[in-house]
C-alpha cells in the first residue's frame, strides 16, 4: 500500500490490527476537519479574512461603568490617563457555542487575572468580581451573541494628567464582539510560520508579567510587526537572558522525544489556556514540564504549539525556516487541540466546571 509504512505484516492478527489502525488515523483526520468547520460555525466566523485582520464586527451594546451604551457611543475623553501611559488591566475570554447553550470558558479565572492585574497595578477595581462576571454574561446575552470574543478593560480615566495621579476615577468597559480565528483557520489547521523577534521580552523587574496591562503590548506590537515585514505569522519573543519566552499574545509549548516543555512563569503572562492545556496533557500521561529552553530547543522540536484565549491551541510549523518535526501538525498537538475544542463546545462533560453557560 503506497503511502503506508513498510513493516512487513506477519500474522492475521497484525494484518487487521494494522487495518484498524489506518482506519483509526483516517477517521481521527475527518472528524477533525469535520470539527474545524463546525469550530468556526460555533465561533459564528462566517469565513471572512481571517488572521486577525478581519474588520471588528460590531455588536449593538457595550457596557460602561455599570451601563449599556450603543456601540458608537462608546467613547473615552481624548485625555484619558490610561491612553496616554498604559496603566491598566484588561481580558480576552471567549464565549462558545457549546451544545444548546453558549458558555464562557474559564470565566472565573479572567476575572480573577482582571482583579489580579489591577492589583498589581495598585488600581482598585470598583465592583466586585461577582458584579463584572454578572455585567460579562449580560454583555453577550444583550448582544444575543452565541459566540464571541470578550474584553473586559480597567482604565484609568479623565482627571488630572502626568504619571502620578490620585484621584482619577477608575472606569470599566465591557465589549463582546464575533471574532474567528486569530491566527487563520488555515493556521488552526495546518500550523504557521513563526520568527524569532529582534525585541526582547519583558523582564521580570522592569515588568510586573503576571498582570495583562494594556501597555505591555507595546512590547508585542512591535515584535508582530517585524515579523510580519519578513512574511511570518507569528513572533516569538526570548527574555533577557536569551531563553524562549513567548508568542507576542500566546504561550508555547515544544514537544520532544515525548516530553513536553513549556516556559516557566517568569517572562511571561501566565496564560489560562497554557494551564489548561498543562492540565489535560498530564491527564492524558504525558510528562510536561516548566522550564527554561532555547531557541535551537525550539528548531529541533519534534512538534511545537501557542496557546492562548485569541490563538487557541494553534501549532508551529516552521521556525526562522527551519520546519517543525513534520511540517504537519503533530499527533500530541492534535491530540490536544481536539480535546480543547471538545472542551470548550460543551462536548465534554468532565470539564463542565470550566464553562460557565449563559
Ligand atoms: C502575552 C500573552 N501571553 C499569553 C497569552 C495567553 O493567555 P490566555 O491563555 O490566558 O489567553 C496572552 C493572551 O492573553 C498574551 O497576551
Amino acid at each position: 500500500m503506497r503511502g503506508l509504512p513498510h513493516k512487513k505484516l506477519t500474522t492475521h492478527a497484525e494484518c487487521c490490527y494494522s487495518g484498524y489502525a489506518v482506519a483509526k488515523g483516517l477517521m481521527r483526520r475527518v472528524n477533525q476537519i469535520l470539527r474545524f468547520a463546525q469550530n468556526d460555525r460555533e465561533r459564528g466566523f462566517s469565513g471572512e479574512k481571517s488572521g486577525g485582520l478581519e474588520m471588528l464586527k460590531e455588536a449593538e451594546k457595550i457596557w460602561m461603568d455599570g451601563q449599556f451604551v450603543n456601540w458608537k457611543d462608546a467613547r473615552v475623553h481624548v485625555l484619558t490617563h490610561t491612553l496616554h501611559y498604559g496603566v491598566g488591566a484588561f481580558e480576552g475570554i471567549r464565549c462558545y457555542k457549546a451544545g444548546d447553550g453558549s458558555a464562557i470558558f474559564r470565566l472565573d479565572d479572567h476575572v480573577e487575572r482582571l482583579f489580579t492585574s489591577a492589583h498589581i497595578m495598585s488600581i482598585e477595581i470598583p465592583y466586585t468580581r461577582d458584579e463584572i462576571k454578572e455585567a460579562i454574561k449580560e454583555t453577550v446575552r444583550i448582544n444575543r451573541l452565541d459566540a464571541c470574543y470578550i474584553r473586559p478593560i480597567v482604565y484609568v480615566g479623565y482627571g488630572s494628567m502626568g504619571l502620578y495621579v490620585e484621584d482619577n476615577p477608575i472606569n470599566v468597559a465591557i465589549a463582546a464582539w464575533t471574532w474567528g480565528s486569530y491566527l487563520g483557520d488555515e493556521g488552526l489547521k495546518k500550523g504557521i510560520r513563526v520568527k524569532i523577534s529582534s525585541f526582547t521580552r519583558h523582564h521580570v523587574n522592569i515588568s510586573m508579567t503576571r498582570a495583562k496591562v494594556p501597555g505591555y503590548y507595546v512590547n508585542s506590537i512591535l515584535a508582530k510587526k517585524e515579523v510580519k515585514a519578513a512574511g511570518y505569522d507569528e513572533a516569538v519573543l526570548l527574555d533577557p537572558d536569551g531563553y524562549v519566552a513567548e508568542g507576542s499574545g500566546e504561550n508555547i509549548f515544544i514537544v520532544r522525544k515525548g516530553i513536553m516543555k513549556t516556559t516557566p512563569l517568569t517572562s511571561i503572562l501566565a496564560g489560562i489556556t497554557r494551564e489548561s492545556i498543562i492540565h489535560l496533557a498530564r491527564e492524558m500521561g504525558m510528562t510536561v514540564v516548566e522550564e527554561r529552553f532555547t531557541r535551537d530547543d525550539l528548531y529541533i522540536a519534534d512538534e511545537a504549539f501557542l496557546t492562548g484565549t485569541a490563538a487557541e491551541l494553534t501549532p508551529i510549523r516552521e521556525v526562522d525556516n527551519r520546519v517543525i518535526g513534520t511540517g504537519k501538525p503533530g499527533p500530541v498537538t492534535q491530540r490536544l487541540q481536539d480535546a480543547f475544542f471538545n472542551i470548550v463546545q460543551g462536548r465534554e462533560k468532565r470539564y463542565k466546571d470550566w464553562l460557565t453557560y449563559l
